[in-house]
């Protein structure tokens, strides 16, 4: 096992482990997916399926997710090779935290591509583009930055080389630091715009769109849209959070804490969605829309704001921060493992991966213009990796780690984490893991299969 990361004194705060795990939860998949996701899905029936999915599979992968980490103190790689060594597990199981890492690494690619928008946009912002705009314009110029080839590479890659100082330095506390600054700031903010927006824009009909539903609108896509996003907002089944546990404190209940990430990630997604819907159902812009729901409809709200420049600049600033500390976790397995096994500086291990991610979000990039005819399974390159890694990946891996949790690692393995101080805690989660939240991806996954 590599050294023990408590030599650095990192978990004598017991509320590290919550920033950081909150700051690579809480991103773009909040603001900028979750309003497009409950408009393209129904509203009410994808939030009742959301739901249910954070409580049934969510909350119980992330525990198992945690439990593991802390328990072994060490990274993915070097944990599932030394179970190995010790016939816990057969040889297979090695393959698992590289699809994790994997899956990072390509989520990243055209993760960094929206976060591309998000900088575009912010500068626009401080520009004043956005001042008195109307919907018509705000298209306009969302069209124009995804018809550019060339704007769009710019941001990207700012974007990348920002992640790539940020991964190459050892920086844990540092986040932590900016996540405990950058979550109530933008908490804060979303109320604010939130309370605004059900002035000006349509408050009934998101409510009613967000809390009625009937059975009928439950339908399969529904389904796997939900349990993908939940995946995909909580950062689980990449083994980012598993990292981060080996910094939580022995002494913090891991239950309370992934209960309050699920809660925070959840808060923040609900809010951006009591931003943007009230706005897109004033405005009359199809729910439909996709991806560039948050991007077109906001700048209209600030555009009509008093001092809306500065609201907006803000805005998106925040919402790039929130990206970064998000984008931060995915690279961070394949860093901390080059580092820590090959010896090279963590800042040489973020270049190689960032130039990667770099060239992949290229190709997510020019898939939006240039190549927009190619297609991966009826999908251009873009919407394949958000598919795929959301519909099948995530799921998968997080199957296998559940199933290893559950049912392969000895359970004294885990007797120090749950079992001992939070019998109930543990009884419950072991059961749910189990005998739902298994099942349950198992169903999910093969249906992914079938479907993508
Ligand atoms: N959860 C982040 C968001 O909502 C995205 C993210 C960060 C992620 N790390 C991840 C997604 C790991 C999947 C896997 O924006």
């Amino acid at each position: 096992m590599p050294e023990n990361r408590c030599m650095q004194g990192i978990w004598s705060n017991p509320w590290l482990f919550i920033l950081a795990a909150s700051g690579s939860a809480v991103g773009l998949g909040n603001i900028w997916k979750f309003p497009y996701m409950v408009g393209e899905n129904g509203g009410g029936a994808f939030l009742f399926v959301y739901f249910l999915c954070l409580f049934l599979v969510g909350l119980p992968v992330l525990i198992a997710e945690v439990a593991l980490g802390r328990s072994v103190r060490s990274n993915p790689i070097d944990t599932i090779n030394d179970l190995h060594e010790r016939r816990i597990v057969t040889k297979g199981w090695v393959l698992v935290p590289y699809l994790a890492g994997l899956a990072g690494f390509l989520i990243l690619s055209f993760y960094s591509v929206i976060a591309g928008w998000a900088l575009a946009f912010f500068e626009r912002s401080l520009a004043g583009v956005f001042s008195s705009v109307t919907k018509d314009e705000t298209q306009a110029i969302f069209s124009a930055l995804i018809g550019s080839p060339k704007e769009m590479l710019l941001w990207h890659s700012v974007f990348v080389l920002i992640v790539i100082l940020v991964v190459g330095q050892s920086v844990t506390r540092g986040l932590a630091m900016l996540v405990k600054m950058l979550l109530p700031a933008l908490i804060l903010m979303l109320l604010g715009l939130a309370v605004y927006a059900s002035i000006v824009g349509d408050f009934d009909k998101t409510l009613t769109f967000l809390f009625s539903w009937n059975w009928s609108h439950i339908t399969t896509d529904v389904v796997l849209a939900a349990v993908g996003h939940a995946f995909f907002s909580l950062s689980i089944g990449m083994g980012g959070m598993f990292a981060y546990a080996a910094y939580m404190s022995k002494h913090m209940s891991i239950v309370r804490a992934c209960t309050i990430v699920v809660g925070v990630d959840t808060l923040v997604a609900i809010l951006a969605g009591l931003v943007v819907l009230p706005l897109v159902f004033s405005l009359n812009i199809d729910l439909d829309t996709g991806p560039s729901l948050t991007f077109v409809s906001l700048p209209v709200a600030f555009g009509r704001l008093p001092g809306g420049q500065g609201v907006g600049s803000v805005f998106f600033l925040l919402l790039i921060l929130a990206a970064l500390t998000s984008a931060i976790t995915m690279l961070e397995l394949f860093v901390a493992w080059l580092h820590e096994r090959f010896y090279v500086s963590r800042l040489k291990a973020a270049f190689i991966l960032g130039l990667g991610v770099w060239l992949l979000g290229l190709m997510s990039l020019l898939s939006l213009n240039e190549w927009k005819e190619i297609h991966f399974f009826g999908f251009t390159i873009f919407d394949f990796l958000d598919k795929f890694t959301s519909l099948i990946l995530l799921p998968i891996v997080a199957l296998l780690l559940s199933i290893l949790v559950a049912l392969r690692i000895p359970r004294s393995m885990l007797q120090n984490e749950l079992i001992t101080r939070e019998p109930t805690h543990f009884k419950w989660w072991y059961n749910v893991l189990k005998f739902c939240s298994i099942p349950i991806m198992v169903v999910i996954t093969v249906a992914g299969w079938i479907g993508v």
